[in-house]
């Protein structure tokens, strides 16, 4: 018999950075974070999970990703499997009934539908899926929360892909990480009209992970201690009451602010990291344009480790947003014919 369990998960977009660990190994954040998860029908990972007694033990557990044979004992994903597989042992050994699975090597199947490690969130999506994949495959009775707390083990901005809509990533304080989880702030139905464009820069892998980054930001920036003392915990407020207000003009200015402080903690890291690139500024200077020409605030940038802008607007300001980025970058921007730009709606 071959045990069998499918899953797919979004990526998410965050409006408040995650950037910085205070527990490398249980991979907890020196701040909260929010996010918006994107639409499923562009940009995420279908993964396969399955397992046999059939399947050989010397082999292992095994992933094949976008086609390609892909590393398991990695320190992360062997922390995924172990938390998953005592949680099914658990059941296992209270319902002597069941069928084994945790003892049997598992096989992961995980496809993309969007450029890996282009700054696009894959490994969000990634983790997510798979360990939402496992999960259904040991029907684990499990929470969305739950769940988010080994995905976050996997990679840290993958805890908030197990939620749709408007998701924060609470830091928690206990020492094991036991609150260090995801929620749910409000539902993509409370805000439907929300849209992001995201504009590839460069689909080619990045420079410096976001892992290796932060790290050394943690280490050497002293501006990175006013970020998570003060500024994170203030725009997470403002973030939270612009989402429940709906209010899209101070939505946008803390995406903005957010994306700033984060990129200015990476200038000041030593030696300096720079993650955009003149194509990305030359995009925030566009929007700075559309927003002026508007007469009021219809279009918000930010950058994750990467130089592609995502750039947030409202359904009603799509003509004024994504018209006027084609026309603005359109002619004047080497580089920039190579984008591909994506309308998205905001759902799991
Ligand atoms: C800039 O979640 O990729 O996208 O936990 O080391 O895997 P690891 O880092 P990762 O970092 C994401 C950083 C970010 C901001 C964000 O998504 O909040």
């Amino acid at each position: 018999t071959v045990y069998r369990a499918s899953t797919t998960a979004p990526v998410n977009i965050a409006v408040v950075k995650y950037w910085g660990k205070r527990d490398a190994k249980l991979n907890l954040p020196t701040n909260s974070s929010l996010s918006v998860t994107l639409s499923q029908a562009d940009l995420r990972t279908l993964t396969t999970a399955s397992c046999s007694a059939a399947y050989p033990a010397a082999a292992g557990d095994s992933l094949l990703l976008n086609g390609e044979p892909s590393d398991v004992a990695g320190a992360r994903t062997q922390a995924c499997f172990r938390e998953l597989r005592a949680r099914r042992a658990a059941l296992e050994a209270a319902d002597p009934a069941l069928p084994k699975l945790s003892t049997m090597p598992l096989r992961l199947v995980s496809e993309n539908n969007f450029p890996t490690a282009a700054g696009l969130a894959s490994s969000a999506a990634g983790f997510a899926a798979l360990v939402r994949a496992i999960a259904n495959l040991y029907e684990l009775p499990a929470s969305p929360s739950e769940l988010s707390k080994i995905a976050r083990q996997g990679s840290g901005s993958a805890c908030r892909s197990l939620f749709g809509g408007y998701v924060a990533w609470r830091m928690g304080d206990a020492a094991d990480g036991s609150d260090s989880m995801a929620d749910q702030v409000a539902e993509a139905a409370h805000w439907p009209e929300m849209r992001a464009l995201v504009l590839v820069v460069s689909a080619a892998k990045k420079g410096v992970s976001s892992t290796s980054g932060m790290q050394q930001t943690v280490a050497t920036s002293g501006l990175f201690q006013e970020r998570i003392a003060r500024v994170v915990p203030q725009n997470m407020a403002a973030m939270e009451e612009a989402i429940a207000e709906r209010n899209f003009a101070s939505f946008a200015e803390v995406t903005m602010r957010d994306s700033n402080s984060f990129h200015a903690t990476c200038a000041d890291t030593y030696p300096p990291i720079f993650y955009m690139n003149d194509v990305s500024r030359a995009a925030i200077r566009a929007v700075e344009q559309i927003n002026a020409a508007a007469g009021r605030t219809v279009a918000a940038y930010t950058f994750d480790a990467g130089p592609n802008a995502v750039i947030y607007y409202l359904e009603k300001d799509t003509e004024a947003v994504v018209g006027t980025l084609y026309h603005v970058l359109g002619g004047e921007v080497g580089g920039w014919k190579d984008a591909v730009v994506k309308g998205l709606k905001p759902s799991i």
